[in-house]
């Protein structure tokens, strides 16, 4: 069984704060967020429907498909607009699809998790399946709170994935959970994004690694072999500490971070279609998609473009 992306697609709002601009009304500095985290800027505004819609719709043009093409929609959020509806029904409607439609909340994992359900999904008999990473998480910022508004920003990316019996660009999957550290990183539904960062950190790391190597196993693929790392945009530490761990040169890391902040199920999209973008991507080459968040959540991929 084969799965190819068929196409691509992203979107962010027009708002960019700079970290100056967070200077003037935190006590914090461009300095130390730059040093600490690798953030210059980030998109605020939207909502997980409307930047989950452009992107949605920029993925079907890109892969020069129409909106009866899709069978399955499946939306990656932290942030849905509301606690019910879920968001993908309302992009589903926005978008014309006619479609079956859910969200789907791993947090900042989100979207690999959900690459893995549209691959379940195709396995079983569904052809084309678009999966959108989409998020409004500065909605859920308490912007008195140094800890977290410099981390945190918006956006969407959105891919099409669709069955192929002759290959395959998705090779490998490693998922995992561990709901004993939920309490890390967490948003009650009257409150605000809280963290214990050093902690997350600590184990981000770690579970990036192993969720990474278990992948690369999976898939027969050496370390060595990996052209583009695309991680989850967190903090330029996290993914330095990780590629030197996993024998990566850094240089191979898409990082997007600087521009967007952490935008959460949105990040490795928007890395990735960035990459592709900007010429990163050839026909052939390997690739480790990885990320980790609240849950704790992680989850990795090996992809072969084709
Ligand atoms: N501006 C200035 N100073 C700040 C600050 C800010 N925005 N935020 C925290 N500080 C201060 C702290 O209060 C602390 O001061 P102290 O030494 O007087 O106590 C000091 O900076 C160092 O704080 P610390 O938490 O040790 O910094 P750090 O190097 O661990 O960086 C994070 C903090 C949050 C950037 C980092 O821990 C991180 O990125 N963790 C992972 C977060 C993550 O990946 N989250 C997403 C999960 S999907």
């Amino acid at each position: 069984m084969g799965v190819r992306f068929r196409g691509w697609g992203s979107a962010v709002p027009d708002r960019v704060v700079t970290n100056d601009e967070l200077s003037l009304t935190l006590d914090t500095s461009d300095a130390w967020i730059t040093e600490r985290t690798g953030i210059r800027e980030r998109r605020v505004g939207g909502s997980a429907k409307s930047l989950g819609v452009l992107a949605g719709q920029r993925a079907l043009a890109a892969s020069h498909v129409g909106v009866g093409d899709i069978d399955f929609l499946v939306v990656a959020t932290t942030t849905p607009d509301r606690i019910t509806p879920a968001t993908a029904p309302l992009i589903a409607a926005e978008m014309g699809l006619t479609c079956p439609a859910m969200d789907l909340n791993a947090a900042c994992s989100g979207f690999v998790y959900a690459l893995r359900t549209a691959h379940g999904l195709l396995e079983t008999g569904q052809r084309r399946i678009l999966v959108i990473g989409s998020e409004n998480l500065t909605r859920w910022v308490d912007w008195s709170d140094r800890n977290m508004a410099v981390l945190l920003g918006d956006g969407a990316g959105a891919v099409v994935l669709e069955y192929d019996a002759t290959g395959t660009d998705l090779l490998s999957f490693a998922l995992g959970a561990d709901g004993t550290a939920a309490d890390l990183l967490t948003c009650e539904h009257d409150g605000y994004f809280q963290m214990d960062g050093r902690e997350v950190f600590r184990r981000a790391v770690r579970v990036v690694v192993q969720s990474a190597e278990q992948a690369l196993a999976d898939a027969d693929v050496k370390a060595d072999q990996i052209s583009l790392v695309v991680p989850h945009q967190a903090n330029i530490r996290i993914i330095q500490a990780a590629t030197q761990r996993l024998g990566i040169e850094m240089e191979r890391a898409v990082v997007v971070l600087d521009r967007y902040g952490n935008t959460s199920s949105s990040s490795i999209p928007l890395a990735m279609v960035d990459a592709i973008e900007s010429g990163r991507v050839h026909t052939g080459d390997y690739a480790l998609i990885t990320g980790f968040g609240a849950g704790m959540t992680w989850a990795s991929a090996v992809v072969r473009w084709s």
